[in-house]
């Protein structure tokens, strides 16, 4: 395929095509809001204790809300508050209403179990469907669905839209690598859904196998449930030959689809406002911020029955923009990070995806890096291990590890050690990347 057929699906949509929400202005969205947002202030207090609890600890009451700025005054909402409520506590509806459960992987201790009704599943397949609209896909095509299924938000998520917007659904799942080059050669889908990590390791298998990726049927990668960077954009588009695009989410608002960049423009991701309303604050004290500053992202959730969710505190940082492609709908930037992926090295924050920039500009090294944390002395060190790309020459490696040594340096302001490793050496993810290796003693 050359370049002039492939990356067709960037056209922009009909606007008849497109959701009557997609088209409102400002302040027909506003004014829908505030409905919303009354509606669901309402519902939590009424039918869950703890927002009972917390609002009237907070001496607040759903009657106070009387414009979208009051919502400030309301208490926020962390993972530890789902955390305490487990496994159902903060599920509104009586349990024969809840039609689906999904949790997150909790990594520490319990984890964390979110709730659904039919009009919960309809809502969530919809603004899925709107997101891969607006990532170039249309009905009739086929779509790779490489998310995994299960407890885990993304395939499901992902398979649901697929289907309501007219597409066909191929319902892979992660892992098996080999099998997943196959399929895409075999049923030659238009569009893929994938974290961006596991995209990069399926690249790998095309150029494993001789294939060369560029030459595949797809079209459009629709990537999220990890932070990934321009860079890591232009690495994918490039080998593969076709548009990347950034899906944001999470399981305790939705799970994917809660906001999603739009292939013409590709200038960050458009919030669905008319189901999530979403505010910036300080990450430290929680003052909300103006938008066009970048702060810790809360959400509202604003239809959802089963589990209403009011200022959620995601820890992921971003700013918030004024719509493009979608002109009623904010944009925000993609995630620079989760404030707990945050590593403060003397002083200074880094986060990763400062490396991965990086990394990637950094000719001979492959996008395959992890981030070594250990303890020197009394300080904290960070060492940066990563592949070399395969067909880097040897006399190469010293030079490119000082390159990446002195453009952290110079970019982010610390001091890092470099370690280039063979190809193939750092472990695969098949979902969401760990890139953090923390060896510090305590
Ligand atoms: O990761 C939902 C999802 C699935 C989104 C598939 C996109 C695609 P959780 O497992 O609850 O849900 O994890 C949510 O993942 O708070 C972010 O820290 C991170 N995350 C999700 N999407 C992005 C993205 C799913 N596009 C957590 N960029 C969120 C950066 C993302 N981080």
């Amino acid at each position: 395929m050359s370049t002039a057929t492939a990356r067709r699906l960037g056209d922009t949509p009909d606007p008849e095509s497109l959701d009557p929400a997609e088209r409102m202005s400002v302040d027909e969205l506003r004014a829908l809001q505030l409905e919303r947002l009354r509606w669901t202030l309402r519902h939590a207090y009424d039918n869950v204790p703890f927002y009972k609890k917390s609002f009237d600890a907070a001496g607040v009451h759903p009657n106070d809300c009387r414009e979208l700025a009051d919502l400030a005054k309301f208490p926020t909402t962390t993972k530890a508050d789902l955390r305490d409520n487990y496994p159902f506590g903060m599920f509104a509806v009586p349990q024969e209403q809840v039609r689906r459960v999904h949790a997150s992987s909790g990594t520490t201790g319990r984890p964390t179990v979110v709730g659904y009704t039919e009009r919960d599943i309809d809502t969530w397949a919809t603004v899925m469907a709107r997101s891969i609209r607006a990532a170039g896909g249309r009905p009739g095509h086929k779509v790779h669905n490489a998310y995994g299924y299960g407890l885990f938000t993304g395939g499901l998520g992902a398979h649901y839209g697929i289907e309501k917007l007219g597409a066909t659904a191929i319902p892979v799942s992660g892992g098996m690598t080999p099998r997943q080059v196959q399929l895409i050669q075999d049923f030659r889908p238009d569009l893929i859904m994938v974290t961006p990590s596991y995209m990069l390791t399926v690249v790998d298998e095309f150029e494993k196998q001789g294939i060369d990726p560029r030459t595949s049927s797809l079209q459009v990668g629709i990537f999220g449930a990890e932070p990934w960077t321009e860079q890591m954009r232009l690495e994918i588009e490039d080998r593969m030959d076709m548009h990347a695009v950034d899906i944001y989410g999470l399981s305790e608002v939705m799970g994917p689809g809660v906001s999603q960049e739009c292939v013409e423009t590709k200038d960050g991701l458009h919030v669905w406002e008319d189901h999530f309303l979403p505010e910036v604050v300080d990450p430290i004290d929680g003052t909300p911020l103006p938008d066009g500053e970048q702060g810790e992202l809360l959400f509202t959730s604003l239809t959802k029955e089963a589990l209403p969710i009011i200022r959620y505190r995601t820890r992921d940082l971003t700013t918030l923009r004024p719509g493009t492609a979608r002109p009623g709908m904010r944009r925000m930037d993609k995630i620079t990070g989760r404030s707990d992926d945050m590593i403060i090295l003397r002083g200074v924050n880094v986060f990763p995806t400062q490396i991965e920039e990086i990394v990637l500009r950094t000719a001979g090294l492959a996008p395959h890096f992890q981030l070594v944390l250990t303890t020197q002395g009394r300080m904290d060190a960070l060492g940066v291990r990563v592949e070399a790309r395969p067909s880097t020459p040897a006399e190469r490696l010293d030079a490119a590890a000082a390159e990446l040594v002195k453009a952290v340096k110079d970019t982010v302001g610390v001091s890092v050690t470099c370690e280039i490793v063979e190809p193939e050496t750092l472990e695969r993810s098949v979902g969401k990347l760990q890139r953090l290796v923390d060896r510090r003693s305590r």
